[in-house]
């Protein structure tokens, strides 16, 4: 039956569409009309006469449906079709991967703590705006130009919350409130609007592992007032006989014997400065909330001091002997017992993590990225270190800071220089960002521990290396350690005076730090009248305009800012390394002497062309080039070669070198380089 409709159709064909009634009684058919159509389907495909006989003719516009299924059910339409098909999908497929790729690959913005040197303030030694004779908060908002000579955008302040200044501020009586020696709330909410407006971040010291023992919580906990009571770490002892074998940072036993409770408390620093008892959750919620109070104001970071002393074991055990034969009872400094229960204790990471996440959610806003470095010495734990960069999963702090480059004096040579860059680059966690410290108001100054001749080299080393640069005030200018008439820090023999001494602006009256006719908290350093800021500025060689122009070289040059850093060169006195980035084909190499007059011979580095041009030399030199096979520097010197080139000396060096930001690179462009290389 249907065959003999198909025949009816291919009449109708015929007559070339005048009549199609044979299909319109077929539609208004009420039987089975579904059932007829599969009939027709199965007697199309096995009749195989009437088949030749429909596709004689060819498909037309306006076919009924039936007659176009029957075309399209052919092989020559129906593969096309489903090849089509599938190459539709295969390439969404190809493009949605591609884009997810791409996404995570493609270079992401860097942050504004990326970008820019992060500068130490030491704010009783900055600028005294009102002749005492301290530092203050207005002294610094006088000064936001020389920031942006230096061309920095990041500022840290130690801390300025009130505080009897037993530890100049890292004893912390309120910390919502601004201590009178450096001003008001006003003054810091204009500093912080001042540096908002010249496109400065502000960030701040916080200081979770204790307070001052003059803060109302601790005055509360010891005459055992709740909730207070907890809020530190109270033990049962005698006034004579500590808990245990514990000793502070600064010396002596940890434990303090308090008359009014008739506790021994828990200082992991001087005894006016009370450990907080994090395994108090309100504890946590009090510390919690003042983060919040500060990034409400508008504050940019957080500086998280001594994070490692947060917890310490419940059980109070006595802690491992360094030397177990040494009698336990001279037994008083933190380097003669293991720190197995007082440092990085478990539940540590999460409390950090924790503050991360309230960061996170100040963040929100372009533009407003909080950032939050940890200070922790961990020494030869490196792995504990790195720790505080967080896991794959859960991020932690921007980066705790890399104090390791700091160690560079005891060795002082290009093979030390290179081991501790090494060391940092070998163990930092993947896509992480580095960082650099060369000095703060804790350690001496590299002037005084390397050398004056050396400052120079180390402040190109430290805007050279990928990552952030952290410079503590005056380094610019390579101020060095200065012998105070009268100790002010109480950390004894260790006085951290020496490196705390006022900023030397000019060679006026107090070096232009103070109007003060009665002197200075710290003494002027007797070199103010030739290393000041003034003088330099002045001068196209000086310290502080090599500083300045390093900085600003390092905001527009890729390759130093984001690009590959891979080490060429080490031996007793030279460590050369270079900075490239794929695209460009201006490259740098950096050649720095921390040992004797040298010539390098750097014949073998294939990569490099011949000739280098001098970009910056720290001693004058009158030769602007150099072959890469003779390149002499002199004890102390640094220079920054430039060159151009299209071999990527990072492809055949995989081991040597390092990208800063995973993101910046896609492996897939290695091919073009390959490929184009000796073009
Ligand atoms: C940090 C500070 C240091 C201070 C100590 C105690 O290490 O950098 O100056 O004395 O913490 O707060």
């Amino acid at each position: 039956m249907s065959s003999t409709k198909i025949t009816n159709i291919d009449a109708v064909e015929l007559q070339e569409g005048i009549q199609n009634a044979a299909f319109h009684e077929d539609d208004d058919d009420t039987s089975d009309a579904s059932s007829s159509r599969e009939q027709q389907a199965t007697s199309v495909s096995v009749t195989r006469p009437e088949e030749n006989e429909y596709t004689q003719i060819k498909p037309y516009a306006g076919m009924p449906k039936e007659v176009l299924m029957l075309y399209s059910r052919k092989a020559c339409y129906r593969v096309p079709r489903e090849i089509i098909f599938w190459l539709i999908i295969a390439c969404t497929l190809a493009l949605i991967a591609m884009t997810i790729t791409i996404v995570a690959l493609s270079p992401r913005c860097m942050s504004w703590w990326q970008l820019s040197p992060v500068y130490q303030v030491y704010p009783r030694s900055f600028k005294d705006s009102n002749a005492d004779g301290v530092g203050d908060l207005k002294g610094i908002k006088e000064k936001l130009s020389h920031f942006e000579y230096l061309n920095i955008k990041a500022v840290w302040i130690s801390p300025f919350y009130k505080s009897p200044m037993r530890d100049f501020g890292y004893d912390v009586e309120d910390f919502r409130q601004i201590d009178p020696i450096f001003g008001t709330m006003e003054d810091f909410d204009e500093l912080l609007a001042s540096m908002h407006d010249k496109g400065l971040k502000l960030i701040m010291d916080y200081i979770p592992n204790h307070t001052s023992d003059k803060h109302i919580w601790f005055q509360l906990s010891r005459n055992g007032t709740e909730p207070y009571k907890d809020y530190y770490i109270w033990v049962n002892c005698t006034r004579d006989k500590p808990p245990n074998n514990w000793v502070s940072v600064f010396g002596n036993s940890t434990w303090e014997y308090d008359e009014v409770r008739q506790q021994c408390y828990f200082h992991q620093f001087l005894k006016e400065q009370p450990d907080l008892n994090y395994r108090n959750p309100r504890v946590i919620e009090e510390m919690t909330d003042i983060i919040h109070f500060w990034l409400k104001k508008g504050v940019d970071g957080f500086r998280m001091d001594a994070v490692k002393h947060m917890l310490e074991a419940a059980h109070l055990r006595n802690e491992p002997q360094v030397d177990t034969d040494q009698d336990p009872s001279t037994v008083d400094t933190e380097f003669e017992l293991y720190h197995d229960y007082t440092y990085t204790q478990q539940g540590l990471h999460e409390i950090l993590t924790n503050w991360r996440i309230d960061l996170d959610a100040y963040s929100r806003e372009p533009g407003r990225y909080r950032f939050m470095v940890v200070e922790c010495y961990d020494y030869e734990e490196i792995d504990k270190t790195m720790r505080y960069y967080g896991t794959s999963y859960v991020t932690e702090s921007d980066f705790p800071f890399n104090f390791y480059l700091l160690y560079l004096p005891d060795d002082l040579s290009g093979n030390q220089a290179k081991s501790l860059v090494h060391l940092w680059m070998s163990n930092m966690p993947k896509g992480k960002w580095p960082n650099w410290v060369v000095g703060n108001h804790d350690k001496p100054r590299i002037g005084s521990s390397a050398g004056t001749e050396y400052i120079r080299a180390i402040n190109m080393l430290l805007l050279t290396l990928p990552g952030t640069p952290t410079t503590y005030y005056g380094e610019e200018i390579g101020m060095v350690n200065v012998n105070v008439s009268v100790i002010q820090d109480p950390f004894g023999h260790n006085s951290r005076d020496p490196q705390r001494t006022p900023m030397q602006w000019d060679d006026k009256l107090n070096a232009g730090f103070s109007d003060s006719e009665n002197g200075t908290w710290l003494d002027i350093a007797p070199d103010y009248s030739t290393v000041n800021v003034e003088l330099q500025q002045a001068d196209a060689h000086s310290t502080v305009s090599q500083y300045r122009a390093l900085s600003l070289l390092r905001g527009a040059e890729l390759a130093l800012s984001r690009g590959w850093f891979c080490f060429v060169w080490s031996d007793v006195n030279v460590f050369a390394y270079l900075r490239e980035l794929d695209g460009l084909n201006k490259a740098f190499l950096v050649v720095l002497n921390f040992g004797e007059d040298t010539t390098t011979d750097l014949s073998s580095v294939t990569e490099l062309p011949d000739t280098l041009t001098v970009h910056l030399s720290t001693v004058p030199i009158s030769q602007k080039t150099f072959t890469k096979s003779r390149i002499p520097t002199s004890r102390g010197q640094g220079m920054l070669l430039e060159y151009s080139t299209n071999q990527r000396f990072h492809l055949n060096h995989a081991s040597e070198c390092y990208v800063s930001e995973k993101a910046c690179y896609l492996p897939a462009l290695d091919i073009l380089y390959n490929k184009f290389s000796s073009c």
